[in-house]
C-alpha cells in the first residue's frame, strides 16, 4: 500500500514519518515513536484508554481516541501524550492529584483518564462534580475505582484556582 508522508509535533518534538494510510493513530504513536503509555483496549472508541490531546491550528486541545484515528489525519497536528503531560520528568499537579487520591489501581485507564481531565480542566478550570463524571463518562476503569478519580479531578482544579 502506498505510504505517505505526515508532519506533526508529539510532546513538543517535530515528527516527520511515512505512514500506510491504515496505520491508526494509536499504532503510530506505540509503535512507530515507542510512546507506550497510550494505551490500546477495545481498539473501536469504547473505553478511553487511548486518549491522547490534539490540538490543531486555532483549535483548542481536545481529547481523541487514538483507535479512532488513522495517523495521517494527524498531519499537521500537535500531540501530547502521557509521556509529554511532565516534559520535566516531574508529575503535574493533576498526575499528583492522582497520586494523592490513589485514583489508580491497575493503571491501564489511567493515561486517558489523564488526557481527558485535561482537557476538561482547559475548558472548563471548575467543573463540578457532576460534570467530571460526565467528562470521564468514556473513560472506563476496569478496577471500577471512579469516587477517587473524581476527587483527584476535583482536587486538581481546586489547587489550580
Ligand atoms: S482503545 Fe481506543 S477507545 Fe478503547
Ligand atoms: S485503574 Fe485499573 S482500569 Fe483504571
Amino acid at each position: 500500500m502506498a505510504e505517505h508522508a505526515i508532519g506533526l509535533t508529539v510532546n513538543g518534538q517535530a515528527v516527520s514519518a511515512s505512514v500506510e494510510p491504515r496505520l491508526t493513530l494509536a499504532d503510530f504513536l506505540r509503535q512507530r515513536l515507542r510512546l507506550t503509555g497510550t494505551h490500546v483496549g477495545c481498539e473501536h472508541g469504547v473505553c478511553g484508554a487511548c486518549t491522547v490531546l490534539m490540538a490543531d491550528g486555532d483549535n483548542p486541545v481536545q481529547a481523541v481516541r487514538a483507535c479512532l484515528m488513522f495517523a495521517v489525519q494527524a498531519d499537521g497536528a500537535r500531540l501530547t501524550t502521557v509521556e509529554g503531560l511532565s516534559p520535566e520528568g516531574e508529575l503535574n499537579d493533576l498526575q499528583r492529584a492522582f497520586q494523592r487520591h490513589h485514583a489508580l489501581q491497575c493503571g491501564f485507564c489511567t493515561p486517558g483518564m489523564l488526557a481527558t481531565a485535561t482537557a476538561l480542566l482547559a475548558a472548563n478550570p471548575r467543573p463540578s462534580a457532576d460534570e467530571v463524571r460526565e467528562a470521564i463518562s468514556g473513560n472506563l476503569c476496569r478496577c471500577t475505582g471512579y469516587v477517587p478519580i473524581v476527587e483527584a479531578i476535583l482536587d486538581a482544579a481546586e489547587r489550580g484556582r
